[in-house]
């Protein structure tokens, strides 16, 4: 029989790609006999990521591309165009937040840096909308593809303090639905959208915020241990096997679906 999960015939460019969570979903994917297109912010970092990934295997390239610049988007679509011939999978990795646009434990809404709010807004909601756009034209033209996108506990329920990522993460949530929508409506059922909802794990934005130098959990870092069943942080290889399965023939009838990968933190009260 078929196998489902068999990634070997597909292209799969992934945004944030030197980064955690999506770099090493790439590489997991690359490992799984995919060709992995590798998108970062800066040329050294893409560099860096593609020679450790050029160990895996030759089924790999880099392009370095900001994803809130259509210019640059648009010039690394035709490069990879003309360079690799096709896409067939979008991950849209590339998002953050940044101290100003999260209320500070001694702050409150006022003390919000509107800029820096605009800034991770755009950063998450315009940094997944445009790769999306200028991605999905190779979709259209192909009548075949699929998206991936990065949303967050914080998009369904409240978040104390993180109010910018908060709702660009929400946006995200909108805009998967909404694109799963009109890409099938108007394309058929061969181009689907997805988003995985990650809880907790730990990286190099939110590591101070949830342990401590001697490894015993923050105060904030405890109380999301408290509301995760799970009592634990998520291993960034905990989401590789969800986004395998979106981006796969077994999700080919799963479209518009914001999957939780949080050890029961989105199904659990607290209490
Ligand atoms: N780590 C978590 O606990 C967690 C939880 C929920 C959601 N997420 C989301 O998962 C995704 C990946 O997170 P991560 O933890 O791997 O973060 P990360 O900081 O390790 O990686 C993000 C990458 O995005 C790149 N980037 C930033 N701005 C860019 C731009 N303008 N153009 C292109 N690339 C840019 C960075 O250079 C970095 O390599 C993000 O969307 C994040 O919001 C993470």
């Amino acid at each position: 029989m078929k196998n489902l999960f068999d990634l070997s015939g597909k292209t799969i460019a992934v945004t944030g790609a030197a980064g955690v969570l999506a770099g090493g979903t790439a590489k997991y994917l690359q490992e799984q006999g995919a060709f992995v297109i590798y998108l970062d912010l800066f040329q050294d970092k893409v560099d860096e990521t593609v020679a450790e990934a050029k160990k895996i295997s030759e089924k790999c390239c880099g392009y370095a591309c900001n994803v809130l610049n259509q210019e640059a988007l648009d010039s690394v679509y035709e490069k990879i165009m003309a360079d690799v011939g096709r896409i067939d999978v979008l991950i849209n990795g590339a998002g953050g937040n940044m101290p100003g646009a999260t209320i500070g434990p001694d702050q409150d809404v006022f003390d919000l840096k509107i800029d820096d709010y605009s800034k991770v807004l755009d950063l998450n909601l315009k940094g997944t909308v445009m790769p999306t756009m200028t991605f999905a034209k190779a979709f259209k033209a192909q009548g075949s593809g699929c998206v991936v996108n990065f949303s967050s506990m914080s998009a369904g329920q409240c978040l104390t303090r993180v109010l910018g990522y908060s709702n660009a993460k929400a946006g995200i949530d909108n805009f998967t639905k909404w694109m799963a929508t009109e890409m099938a409506l108007k394309y058929g059922d061969s181009i689907r959208v997805n988003a995985i909802a990650p809880g907790f794990f730990v990286s190099n934005q939110n590591r101070a915020l949830l342990i401590n130098e001697d490894g015993s959990y923050t105060e904030r870092g405890q109380q999301v241990i408290n509301k995760t069943p799970f009592r634990r942080f998520g291993e960034q290889e905990e989401v590789y096997g969800t986004i395998h399965f979106l981006i796969s023939d077994a999700a080919k009838f799963v479209s518009g679906i914001i999957v939780p990968v949080d050890g029961g933190f989105s199904a659990f009260t607290g209490v």
